[in-house]
């Protein structure tokens, strides 16, 4: 008879394998990936694996738990100092004695809640670089006279399949102390990133060490996010955010290359600033974790180029001005200590590609997040900051480009414009009839008009809009007929309402009329036109590159796009005509694509190979921007029709 089936769930590879062949061994042989850290001794129990019971008749598979060997003493043993949840089983001591169906429990579950709440909820299979190994070393003997760290290499070859291992350095002086504190057993930490790459021996315990852990880190300009993540079940255990402590250097990016060009010492101080930073964040993922920063052995870094290089101590002044020569655009490779970071010292460290000059690490996280490149489907993926960042295409072609939208977005140059904090305005609507808007204030639960929040104003007070509403109050004018398709105040609404302020030669919007007014001004309807049609400009140069009239999807990284109403954002014209449903918002999704890379490093093959792929239109030089820019000041768009928006 044919050996026994056996398939592997959710991956669905499949093979046959012997009567008495243990499920790892089965995993390993089809390339599923199974954690292991004992090597099969039935002590870590991270290779567990549930048998689905029941007809497969699609995959013709009969599954049944009387097709697993019963439990043996070993597993018996580990179960008694160790709980195995019900069902499940130790895939290294269990043996295969008919059809099965395996299911490898899910793997982490990225929940990209690091700024604001964002919902992509998505499994990231594993495949770390780095790997715990649990190894006996064979005794010194005088009749053989084999170093200590070499027989621990014959170890790691024989139960490992690892062959010319290269140590660490720094191990050296601890590696016979930890194998007679071991009793001859220890647990070797194995970086390796790419499979044809010299294994790396990082770290080394005495006994077995049953834990390992990494950060995702995404650096920007203003906030540093983190995610804290083990290694070995995938599970994020932490994440937080703080600010990005350069921002005293300069608020913008373009400020920030300035303060090097213009202070001895500013790129420096800079880097040391980013770097202290991330180390305190480190800090308190890890006191959050309750482990220490020294359990994290991996690092897996995205930044725009701007903050990538000044996070890898290189000068970033090339790129203040054409043609934005980047220092290294590919993947860089180095070690934690080489760059001070407070976590194990041989922890390695990954920055995932450089796109182009403007288009960063950042942009190729957020790329390898949510896939442009493995779309049928045309996908425009927006990252709005103080620069767009903007990725368009499918499978068969992308392009990328940077578009200067300037601070407005974010609240910056609008004359109430303020962060958000309570007491700001985040959502308006305006009475087409009357123009009295009616909003929602954070820090208020209901949402009000005027003289009904009196009251509530009382306590808070109304302090300004905040950055992701000015789309919202914008769009709401011009919906209500208080600003023209050229983007006017009309001075002749005076005479319907009060709301309409004359200051000087131009008119403004009354939207709160307290102890503190908030008007939103010509100037600032201005300066929302010019950001907007920036970023729509890059987009259309993008769209027309790939000669294609429209998008099919639109996703929004970042915070800004967690805020705004894609109907607003549509109405103004940001972004072009599309299905309203097929616009999202993603959350920090460079920070994802980080996760992504630290948990599996194919994901940082993908993108590497990605990148060289990715066409990059540089804006500045297109002659054709100019006009782009121009049709796209007027509200929607000068010549551009929204079908969709309509309808
Ligand atoms: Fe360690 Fe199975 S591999 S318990």
């Amino acid at each position: 008879a044919a050996d026994p089936l056996v398939l592997f769930m959710p991956s669905g590879k499949r093979g046959r394998f012997p009567v008495g062949t243990t499920v790892l061994e089965a995993a390993r042989s089809l390339g599923v990936y199974v954690e292991s850290v004992c090597g099969g001794r039935a002590t870590c129990g991270r290779c567990q694996i549930e048998v689905q019971e029941g007809q497969f008749a699609k995959h013709g598979i009969t599954s049944s738990n009387d097709h697993i060997s019963p439990v043996g003493p070993k597993e018996k043993r580990y179960a008694e100092v160790r709980t195995i949840p019900e069902g499940r089983r130790l895939s290294c001591s269990a043996t295969i004695q008919g059809d099965l169906v395996v299911d490898v429990p899910p793997d982490t579950v990225v929940n990209a809640q690091v700024i604001r709440k964002a919902a992509i909820d998505r499994l990231i299979a594993r495949n770390p670089a780095v790997q715990l190994c649990y190894v006996e070393v064979d005794e010194p003997d005088m009749h053989k006279p084999l170093g200590d760290l070499d027989r621990l290499n014959v170890m790691l070859h024989k139960d490992w399949g690892l062959s010319d291992v290269l140590v660490a350095q720094h191990l050296l002086p601890d590696v016979q102390k930890i194998l007679r504190k071991g009793n001859w057993g220890v647990t070797a930490a194995i970086h390796r990133d790419l499979e044809t790459s010299r294994p790396n021996l990082i770290a080394l315990w005495p006994g077995l060490h049953n834990e390992a852990y990494g950060i995702a880190c995404d650096i920007g300009s203003t906030t540093i996010a983190m995610h804290l993540v083990s290694l070995l079940s995938g599970r994020v255990v932490a994440s937080s955010g703080a600010a990005n402590p350069q921002i005293r250097f300069g608020e913008d990016l373009m400020s920030r290359v300035s303060y090097v060009m213009m202070n001895p010492n500013g790129r420096e101080a800079m880097t040391k600033a980013v770097r202290q930073a991330i180390n305190e964040l480190t800090a308190k993922v890890c006191a959050e974790a309750e482990i220490t920063p020294d359990s994290i052995l991996d690092a897996v870094f995205v930044a725009n180029p701007i903050m990538h290089h000044l996070f890898l101590g290189i000068d970033p002044t090339e790129l203040g001005q054409a043609p934005f020569a980047l220092a290294v655009s590919g993947a860089v490779h180095t070690w934690s200590r080489e760059i001070d970071l407070a976590i194990n010292r041989g922890a390695r460290v990954y920055l995932l590609p450089c796109i182009a000059g403007h288009v960063g690490a950042d942009a190729a996280g957020a790329t390898l997040s949510e896939g442009p490149h493995r779309q049928d489907k045309m996908m425009l993926l927006v990252d709005v900051g103080t620069n767009a960042e903007i990725v368009l295409g499918n499978r068969e072609r992308t392009v990328a480009a940077s578009s200067p939208t300037g601070p407005a977005f974010e609240g910056a140059e609008i004359s109430c414009g303020q962060r958000a904090a309570p007491g700001a305005i985040e959502r308006v609507r305006i009475d087409a009839q009357t123009l009295e808007p009616r909003f929602k204030v954070i820090g208020v639960e209901q949402w009000s008009d005027e003289e009904g929040f009196a009251e509530a104003a009382e306590k808070t007070g109304i302090t300004g809009i905040c950055g992701s509403a000015i789309i919202e109050v914008v769009a709401e004018m011009y919906l209500s007929g208080v600003i023209s398709a050229d983007g006017v105040v009309d001075g002749a609404m005076a005479a319907k309402s009060p709301r309409i302020l004359e200051n000087g030669r131009t008119f403004s919007y009354l939207l709160h009329d307290g102890a503190q007014k908030i008007t939103v001004t010509q100037n600032d309807v201005r300066a929302i036109q010019l950001a907007k049609a920036a970023l729509y400009a890059g987009i259309k140069l993008l769209m027309e590159k790939l000669g294609v009239e429209t998008v099919d999807t639109i996703r929004f990284a970042g915070a800004f796009g967690s805020f705004i109403d894609p109907k607003y954002a549509m109405v103004l014209g940001l972004i072009p005509d599309c299905d309203l449903e097929e616009v999202k918002a993603v959350g920090n999704a460079a920070g994802t694509g980080a996760l992504m890379a630290l948990l599996n490093r194919d994901y940082r093959r993908e993108i590497e190979e990605t990148v060289t792929r990715i066409e990059k239109i540089e804006t500045a030089l297109e002659p054709h921007f100019q006009q782009l820019f121009i049709d796209a000041m007027a509200l929607p768009n000068k010549v551009d029709p929204f079908p969709k928006l309509a309808s």
